[in-house]
């Protein structure tokens, strides 16, 4: 399908809500809707490829999910492993790079060693690159990043803007144009704090196990007509 027409956003973030509420209003349990919005999000990858992204930040896990019940921690944890190593042949042919945001020092080995497997193998990769972000939280990444540039040696007292930037999870990836968020809640959750200072927001009632590309060529219309001025005045 063809993306909208001229303005398209280089990065688009997407907060992956409403899994549990799309099993329970189907009277299953919560981890049956975290299992269809892995198919989703495996879609959406693959429409987000072709309509010409360059950067997909999904907000697989937060920082704050671990207060969920063991059970549903321990579904989610296994699907992303699940989907990291079913993809990754989708992933070579369409020369997608697996990068990741959050704090890889939380998740379990496995986890842990199964992330840092996929990006080295798709690091050579120019295509779209998809962030997973898992155990991710948008206090948690400004707070890793201070840590490093006091550790680096910096003077804290004389931080600029760009130079904590620069400790930033993934520094060289250009903020978000685009956050979306399904399920219809107007918050964010602690997703991309401090890069979605600017960005345009698009929320979608529809619960992310029924998305399909076509919410995502909504989401991109709607981006389309958005005047962003950063704080300037129009042209
Ligand atoms: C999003 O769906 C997935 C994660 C947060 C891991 P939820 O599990 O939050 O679904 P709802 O909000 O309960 O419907
Ligand atoms: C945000 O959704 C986190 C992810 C989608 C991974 P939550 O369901 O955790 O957010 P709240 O609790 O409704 O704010
Ligand atoms: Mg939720």
């Amino acid at each position: 399908m063809a993306a909208a027409e001229g303005k398209i956003p280089s990065h688009v973030g997407i907060i992956m809500d409403g899994n549990g509420r799309w099993a329970e209003a189907r009277g299953e349990r919560r981890t049956a809707g975290h299992l269809a919005g892995l198919e989703t999000a495996k879609h959406i990858v693959k429409a987000a490829a072709g309509m010409g992204l360059q950067y997909l930040t999904l907000y697989a896990f937060s920082t704050e999910n671990w207060k969920r019940a063991g059970e549903e921690v321990h579904f989610i944890m296994g699907l992303v492993k699940q989907y990291l190593r079913s993809e990754l042949d989708f992933y070579r042919e369409n020369r997608i790079r697996l990068r990741y945001a959050g704090d890889k020092s939380g998740l379990a080995r496995d986890i842990a060693e199964e992330i840092a497997l996929t990006c080295e193998e798709t690091g050579v990769y120019g295509g779209l690159q998809v962030i997973l972000a898992l155990n991710y939280g948008g206090r948690d990444e400004i707070v890793r990043a201070l840590r490093r540039a006091a550790l680096a040696g910096l003077d804290l007292a004389a931080l600029t803007e760009a130079e904590l930037g620069k400790f930033l999870d993934n520094p060289d990836i250009p903020d978000p144009d685009l956050i979306i968020r399904s399920a219809g809640e107007f918050r964010i959750s602690n997703f991309l704090l401090w890069e979605g200072a600017y960005a345009e927001y698009y929320i979608s009632p529809r619960l992310w196990p029924d998305w399909t590309e076509e919410d995502l060529r909504l989401a991109l219309e709607s981006y389309e007509k958005r005047e962003r001025k950063f704080g300037g005045l129009r042209e």
